[in-house]
């Protein structure tokens, strides 16, 4: 845990430089717009600890796997976030020493993430060992509107000294992945040019063949005015520059700007990409920095409208959730159904693949209710368009007839996971796939949604669950055997409570699926049946066999669901008598150690609970929620979300405020001492869902918004907007109640505790406390 960055409303900020903290600071101040990002690395030389990061979406390379010893099933490689070439770049030489923090008596340093208008400021005064000060101020931003184009103005003053500056802009495309299994470079150079102002890089990936071209453009300014630039070109192998030597003047400073694009093969034909980058590249110098800055404040203003949450009278939980949603919303944009969100977005290279379960399970609610619903859709499509592949997944294993295993983790519907106890026994990530249809359905009523593309999807995704259990002649039940449930803290177990009841839940409402579509459509029902070979009767019959007789452990004596076969064999010491030296175990204990323990990663259960909570009532809810959480270590960001909500739901607020802080600030204040290697961008739509869901109790019941909100006690009010079938609401909740506008033309009517309030369109109640 670090507490370094200061609290600030809109601000991310880091005073003073600390180099134990530098590459935590590259993952939090890390940009994005959705299509390329990078983490915080500094335009100048730097020798410290680093982690040099530029990615750009969906870009990625199949590493060949490696494991000790091979599993038939395993997939044959892993496809990596690919780290592309930097762009941000520019070397600074005064007189022969190279500017380089590291070498340098840093004498002030700041760095400043401006979440309301989308950009990096970083500001410094250094000396370098030869005694030479210089003021720095660096500001980029990878723009919003041209979703392929950054933007650096970086303004150098000497301030003791009056010697040349020798300036070098460059593009590197000499990368390396740190996770790179055979110390492999994933690129290869393809062209590249020098011109006067800038020059490009193209660059194609090793056996996916994506080509990239990067290229940039520069100015400079000298005391305001323009310099006519009279560069030098550097070019090596996979590196560009444009060099160039300028006198200084103490107290004069020089301003470089360089206009920066990426654009890849997968939106161009690679032999045009030289052409557009240069379009591009001149569009957005001709626009300007400044003009482009106003359009990237004007752009993100616009997101804010509807993303924000404004929490009153707390300061830190205003700062921790803005910074949750502003880097979602710098992860994903919604426009293209190719692209997913990774678990650490473009924030670092840590876990590959870019979509888990993760999407499903906690992104979803996220994107809608802030965003156009195409842009759950299109994550959802996502999905569809990979089902050949999660067919052909199943098919290795085992499976037939058209049952579906989507892939642990993906870029393009292939399993790139290879742990044999994740990847063919974590099998629950297929139900969270099929739970983002029926979220999908339930929020916004798309049934056409269902007949189109979710029925196909949830017909394999049922094809699979029911050729994956088997009957257990003993039991006289059908059984799950071999899974691992959320909890990655238990492997290979038996009857996985949660898994279990997913599946038969998939089962269920893959029928009730079937007969929407039947009578909905019935023609687009029959071409989907001839598509697939659907043989109703006799397949939704096993459906039905087995939902009537599943079994699913319990345990009669504390009455709660139990996590698997066997659970409580184990020695039951909660976590609160665990040595604090003992934490996290995931870092201080043998795997065996783990796995023997009684000890919880993340919501398992509960996150079944949650799920499917209508199912359950309070004092069950409260049964389970009692017995697990004191079990559970928390050591996924995935998991304080979900028991955030269902403390809320309990009505324990203390609780529940607890578990928001510690989803909300896990990056900002590096929580579980991981977030060098990259935000946990995923976990961030649960700390979004921890206020909506939990604070605001929102939920979908019957077609209508509902909410029970309580006020945390430490705040005076929270508000944000949800969008929802048409409408958009605004929900106040203060001392005085519960406010609720309607921003839109039409009348709607929400249910806020149990009790229905109507609210004409354009218009405001107030549900008094
Ligand atoms: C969690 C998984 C999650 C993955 C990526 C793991 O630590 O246990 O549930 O899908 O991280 O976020």
């Amino acid at each position: 845990m670090k507490d370094y960055i200061e609290v600030d409303e809109w601000k991310i900020i880091e005073e003073g430089f600390n180099p134990h903290h530098n590459k935590v600071s590259e993952s939090i101040f890390s940009l994005g717009n959705g299509r390329m990002g990078q983490r915080a690395n500094f335009e100048e030389a730097y020798s410290g600890e680093t982690l040099q990061g530029n990615y750009i979406a969906g870009v990625y390379y199949p590493d060949k796997t490696r494991v000790g010893w091979w599993k038939n099933g395993y997939p044959e490689y892993f496809a990596k976030v690919l780290n592309a070439a930097n762009w941000v770049g520019i070397d600074i030489h005064i007189e022969n020493e190279q500017l380089d923090l590291a070498k340098c008596e840093v004498i002030t340093f700041r760095r400043e993430l401006n979440m309301q208008a989308g950009y990096l400021k970083r500001n410094f005064t250094a000396k370098t060992a030869s005694g030479k000060i210089v003021e720095v101020e660096a500001i980029r931003f990878c723009s919003m509107v041209d979703d392929e184009a950054g933007a650096i103005k970086y303004t150098i003053t000497p301030l003791n000294f009056s010697e040349s500056l020798t300036i070098t802009p460059f593009i590197d495309g000499d990368v390396v992945n740190k996770d790179s299994n055979y110390d492999e470079k994933f690129w290869d150079e393809i062209k590249k040019e020098s011109w006067n102002d800038g020059g490009f890089l193209q660059m194609r990936t090793k056996k996916t063949g994506f080509e990239v071209a990067t290229g940039m453009l520069i100015s400079v300014l000298q005391n305001n005015a323009p310099v006519k630039l009279n560069t030098q070109a550097v070019t090596k192998e996979k590196y560009i520059a444009a060099k160039f030597k300028l006198q200084t003047t103490e107290g004069q400073s020089i301003t470089i700007i360089k206009y920066a694009a990426n654009l890849s093969s997968q939106n161009y034909a690679a032999a045009d990409l030289l052409i557009k980058l240069k379009e591009t590249l001149v569009r957005i110098s001709k626009k300007g920095f400044e003009a482009m800055l106003q359009e990237q404040a004007a752009a993100w203003a616009e997101k804010w409208k509807m993303n924000d949450i404004i929490i009153e009278g707390d300061v830190s939980a205003q700062q921790a959730i803005r910074f949750n949603i502003f880097q979602l919303n710098q992860t994903y944009t919604g426009e293209d159904d190719r692209l997913n969100i990774g678990p650490k977005g473009f924030t670092g290279e840590k876990y590959g693949g870019s979509t888990y379960w993760d999407t499903e399970a906690y992104c979803v609610p996220f994107y809608l209710s802030t965003a156009d619903q195409k842009v759950t859709k299109n994550l959802l499509l996502y999905r569809y368009k990979q089902l050949g592949k999660a067919i052909e997944n199943a098919k290795l294993l085992g499976f037939n007839n058209g049952a579906a295993l989507y892939p642990m983790v993906t870029m393009d519907g292939t399993e790139c996971h290879n742990e044999w106890e994740i990847t063919f026994e974590e099998i629950h990530r297929n139900g969270a796939i099929a739970y983002a249809i029926f979220n999908y359905v339930r929020y916004t009523a798309d049934e056409a949604y269902l007949a189109d593309y979710g029925l196909e999807v949830l017909i394999a995704i049922a094809r699979f669950w029911s050729q994956r259990v088997n009957w257990s002649a003993d039991k006289q039940q059908y059984v799950m055997l071999g899974v691992t449930g959320p909890n990655e803290y238990e492997n290979n177990v038996n009857n996985n409570w949660y898994t279990s009841t997913l599946a038969t839940w998939c089962m269920k409402y893959t029928m009730e699926v079937v007969a929407m579509v039947k009578t909905a459509d019935s023609a687009k029902y029959a071409a989907l049946v001839a598509k697939i070979s659907f043989k109703e009767a006799e397949e939704t019959a096993r459906f039905k066999d087995i939902v009537a007789k599943m079994y699913y452990p319990y345990d009669g004596k504390q009455q709660v669901f139990l996590q698997q076969d066997g659970y409580l064999d184990k020695e039951q010491i909660l976590v609160k008598d665990l040595p604090a030296v003992d934490r996290p175990i995931n870092q201080k204990w043998s795997w065996d150690r783990i796995l023997r323990s009684c000890y919880i990663k993340q919501a398992d259960v509960l996150q079944g609970i949650y799920f499917f909570e209508d199912q359950y009532d309070l004092e069950t809810i409260r049964r389970n929620f009692d017995f697990y959480e004191p079990r559970t270590v928390h050591e996924s960001s995935l998991s304080p979300c979900v028991h955030a909500i269902l403390a809320a739901k309990l009505g324990d607020e203390a609780r529940a405020y607890e578990f928001y802080l510690r989803t909300a600030r896990l990056d900002l204040d590096d929580y579980n001492n991981d977030t060098e290697d990259g935000c946990h961008i995923t976990s961030m739509a649960g700390t979004w869902m921890s206020v909506i869901e939990g604070f605001g109790g929102m939920r979908v019941i019957d077609g209508k918004l509902s909410f029970q909100p309580f006020l945390p006690a430490k705040w005076q009010s929270f508000s944000f907007h949800i969008g929802f079938r048409g409408t958009i609401l605004n929900i106040k909740v203060s001392k005085n109640g519960v406010q609720i506008k309607n921003l839109s033309g039409t009348e709607t009517s929400v249910l806020v505790y149990d009790k229905e309030q109507t609210v004409k369109a354009n218009d405001e109640l107030l549900v008094e406390a």
